[in-house]
Parts: C-alpha cells; structure tokens; sequence
C-alpha cells in the first residue's frame, strides 16, 4: 500500500488567473517556497471489491464534494476497470482553515496514486498531475524554492514547476492563522471573478513576469530588501486586483491588517521580515531562522489569531514507508 506525503507551499510570487479552467492552466508563472510543517500524509489502498473510491481525511469520513473531487483526480491516473481506491489522508495543520492544504493533499494523492496504479514517479510528469488537483500543487511535488511555468501548450503538458536550484538563501515561516471566519470565496471562482470583472487584470499579469525576475535575482543574490519589496508587491497586487473585481473580493480581516502592520514595524525596526497573504485571512511572515522565534511571538499578541505556526523549508513529495504514528 504506497504512502506519500508532500508539503504545501506558499507563493512568494502569486498565481491569480487560469487560461484554462478545466486543465488549471495559469495565465502566468509563479515562484513559491514548500514549508515542512504544512505537511500531508496519504495512503491509497486499491480495493478490488468496492463500487466506489472511500476517503478517510483528518479521522472522518467524506463524502460529496471532497469525495468527488479526490476520486476525479484518480480516474486521470487509473487505468480503465482498475479496482477503487480507498484514500486514508491527514494533514500535520487545521486543513480546514484554508493554509493551501490543496496543494500538498494533490501533491501527496498525485504520489501515492501513481504508485499505487502504475503510473509515472518522475517529478515533471506529477507536478503536471498534481496540477489537475490544484494549480499550487504543480510546486509542492518539489522541496525548496520552486517555479511552476505558465506553458503555452494547450495541453498543459508544459506547464508543471520546476526547482529553482542553487537557491541557498535560509528563510523560515511564521504563519499566523486568523479566526476563521465565515468561508471565503475559493481560489478557482475567486480568480474567474476577478479575470471576468477586475479592470486591474491585465496590469496584473503584465506585473507577473516582472516579479518572477525580481524575485529571482533576489533569492540567488540574498537580498532581503528586495526580496521583501518584490513579495509583498506581488500579495498586495493579487489582492488589490482581487478586491477590483465586481462584487470585490476581500480576503483580509482586521488580524491580516493588524499583522502586516505588525511585519512593517519589525522591519523598521532591523528585523529581516516580510508578509505574504493567499486566499484567507492568515498572514504569513518569512524570516531568516535567527528571528524566527521573534517574529512569531509578535504575530502571536492578537487576540485573534488563533495560533502561530512555524516552519522551515520543505523537501520534496515523496513515497514513505508508513504514516507517522
Ligand atoms: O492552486 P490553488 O487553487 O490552490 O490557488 C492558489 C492561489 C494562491 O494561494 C492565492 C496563490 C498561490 O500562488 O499559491
């Protein structure tokens, strides 16, 4: 019984738009970094005798939406009459909360089902796989610092991430998780809103290709101002992009605000720190490990965040021997 575990990631350079909804093909490249305590654990057990796929995530049992979502992903690997799988998953963070689970659940169900059917253990071939599941997923088939292409395939055969290798520049993340709120508008009609109706798109992702470079450059040279410049640039711009939309999109809450406040005095202050914001209310602030325990103290003083997770960088998705216990 193949077990996988990948880490989710977080975009330092956002993707905000597909060209092709159904392939999750991104109108424009990204660049993310995969962190170890965002972590999921999957296991597939085929199952000759059952009718249809079962999923355990987190302890309960599911069934619609989630369900449906994770036994469509396996029809793209199982070969025709193959038996039905039943997917075990758990995740070491609250999945619910919206901390980009999706991506290191696809990761690790791309992982786990490829073994488990027969199919590729190449990481190109499953970060294009795992890119079905979820656009961000193509990043977290690999450890580190990771850019996933836009392609111009149609197919979407080239457009998977790739790692960006010689990176060596040590980061560490605290992520202060808000009180969740009422639930956000998700990812995939969050970006079809704004392509649809924000008269800020097309500014947006002229800006893309330019932050990809910037931050490149930024990562390889270890420069921490113009890293904080060009990833705080590219949250805000998806966010401002989102919230032109019509009806606007507004993922922050009063904690996002007050934490990014709280990351622009550490700055000020000497501390090398920035903030970055996905889908959700939760703001995650990267730092070089010697600040970490400070950083994270200091996003820990609102009363509504709930909790600070810290993290460092990830490895890759990868078969294991079993879950953790
Ligand atoms: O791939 P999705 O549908 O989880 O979308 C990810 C969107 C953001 O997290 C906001 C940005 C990103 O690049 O991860």
């Amino acid at each position: 019984m193949p077990v996988a575990t990948a880490c989710a990631n977080i975009a330092l350079v956002k993707y905000w738009g597909k060209r092709d909804t159904k392939l999750n093909l991104p109108a424009a490249g990204s660049l993310s970094v995969t962190l170890d305590a965002l972590r999921t654990w999957t296991s597939i057990e085929l199952d000759p005798a059952a009718a249809s796929d079962a999923m355990v995530l987190d302890g309960r049992q599911r069934e619609g939406k989630e369900l449906s979502r994770a036994s469509k992903f396996l029809d793209l690997i199982r070969p025709a009459g193959a038996p039905r799988a039943r997917i075990v998953t758990r995740s070491a963070f609250p999945t619910a909360a919206g901390l980009a689970s999706s991506a290191s659940g696809f990761a690790a169900l791309a992982v786990a089902g490829s073994a488990a059917y027969g199919g590729t253990s190449e990481p190109r071939a499953l970060s294009v796989l795992a890119r079905r599941g979820s656009g961000s997923a193509a990043r977290s088939i690999f450890g580190g610092f990771a850019r996933w292409d836009a392609g111009v395939r149609d197919d979407g055969t080239d457009s998977c991430a790739r790692p960006l290798e010689g990176v060596t520049l040590e980061l560490a993340a605290a992520i202060a998780v808000a009180r969740a709120g009422e639930k956000e508008i998700g990812s995939t009609d969050g970006m079809e809103a704004t392509r649809e109706t924000s008269p800020y798109h097309a500014a947006w992702l002229a800006q893309v290709d330019r932050d990809l470079a910037t931050c490149e450059a930024a990562l390889r040279g270890k420069d921490w101002d113009a890293l904080a410049g060009v990833v705080e640039g590219s949250c805000l711009a998806m966010h401002a992009n989102a919230m032109a939309a019509r009806p606007g999109i507004l993922y922050f809450r009063a904690p996002t605000l007050w934490a990014i406040e709280r990351v622009r005095a550490l700055r000020k202050a000497g501390t090398p720190v920035m903030f970055t914001v996905d889908a959700g209310p939760h703001v995650v602030a990267f730092t070089p490990p010697a600040h970490l325990e400070a950083v994270a103290k200091a996003l820990g003083e609102h009363p509504e965040v709930d909790r600070v997770i810290t993290s460092t960088i990830g490895g890759p998705a990868s078969l294991i021997e079993r879950f953790p216990s």
